[in-house]
């Protein structure tokens, strides 16, 4: 986090000041208090034009209470329906993938529907008939929102094409509305050429013909594990970035890198600041930065580029801040 503000402190005109406010939250605040999302923060936050959010989650602290407590609920209150996380594949960075192919691709991902609602339970809990559900909510206002987004931002790339990825040969519900939806507001989009993936044939393309895609929309539970595998193939989860935006502007949007918290290498300077650095980058871009972000990440690609020995996370900052104000 602080190798990101220090990258957009100096990516920023002279003229323009940063104000930020620090929130301690995750593991620290919850074995404290046993809060999560103190709703006091939570109306500070909607004061604040972005949030950048540092990676979260400790292993002291029991599965899903961050995630659920604090991220999602993040996600949730202030609407960031468009859950945007770049595939891309910088010169220099090692891809797993033999060929070193051409991946340049943006994953929409839904971001407040889904199976990540919440919506189901347990019956007959704890005894051998227990039955557990958990229901995917899917409404056509949340659909149609994000998959028009998708389209604009196909229309807007040179390639111009959206592939929509479900699984709508057996998620005949969800898939047969998204399928439906995908295709009404095509129309639309004469300009943009579309296709169809089901999520498991997707994988298959992520690794064997990654340069096949332009952008991608999906829903929530499936672009979350596609993403992972995006970060796998373009240099792994350390250079992944997100952005949870709010389009409408009534919320501020948050970004955040990909990945999680490193409990095993905490407090040693040897995380990877990339994915954050770059997450500063679409946060200038959503602000309206358009040059800035630009010049953040040229410095990215350009550090990736060139990358030998091992740097301490401060140094990988400072290296990057260089470039960004030299
Ligand atoms: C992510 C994470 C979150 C998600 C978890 C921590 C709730 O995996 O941002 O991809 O599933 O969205
Ligand atoms: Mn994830």
């Amino acid at each position: 986090m602080a190798e990101g503000l220090k990258v957009l402190a100096a990516a920023l005109p002279a003229d323009v000041k940063v104000e930020t406010t620090e929130y301690d939250l995750g593991a620290r605040l919850y074995h404290r208090t046993g809060e999560t999302l103190p709703d006091g923060v939570l109306a500070e936050l909607k004061t604040h034009d972005a949030i950048l959010l540092g990676a979260i989650g400790d292993p002291s602290v029991p599965s899903g209470v961050l995630e659920r407590g604090l991220l999602l609920k993040l996600r949730f209150a202030f609407d960031h329906y468009l859950n945007l996380r770049p595939g891309k594949l910088f010169p220099g960075v090692d891809s797993p993938l033999a060929g070193q192919p051409q991946i340049d691709f943006v994953v929409v991902r839904e971001g407040t529907e889904g199976p990540y609602v919440g919506n189901g339970g347990t019956l007959r809990t704890g005894t051998e008939h227990e039955v557990a559900t958990e229901v995917s909510l899917n409404t056509a206002y949340g659909i149609e929102r994000v998959v028009r987004d998708a389209y604009r931002r196909a229309a807007a790339r040179p390639r111009k094409k959206l592939t929509l990825v479900h699984k709508n040969n057996v998620l005949v519900h969800a898939g047969g509305l998204w399928t439906r939806i995908f295709a009404a507001v095509g129309e639309e989009f004469p300009e943009v050429s579309t296709d169809y993936l089901h999520v498991d044939a997707a994988t298959i393309f992520f690794v064997t013909q990654p340069e096949r895609f332009d952008v991608i929309v999906t829903d929530n539970l499936f672009g979350d594990i596609l993403t992972d595998l995006a970060a796998a193939v373009t240099g792994g989860i350390g250079l992944a970035a997100s952005g949870n935006i709010n389009p409408t502007g009534e919320f501020p949007s948050m970004f955040e890198p990909v990945h999680g918290s490193a409990p095993d290498i905490a407090g040693q300077g040897k995380a990877d600041p990339t994915a954050t650095v770059l997450s500063v980058a679409m946060l200038l871009e959503h602000l309206g930065f358009t040059a800035e972000a630009a010049t953040v990440e040229a410095a990215v690609a350009a550090d990736l580029a060139t990358r030998t020995g091992t740097r301490s996370t401060s140094e990988v900052g400072d290296a990057l801040a260089a470039r960004v104000s030299g």
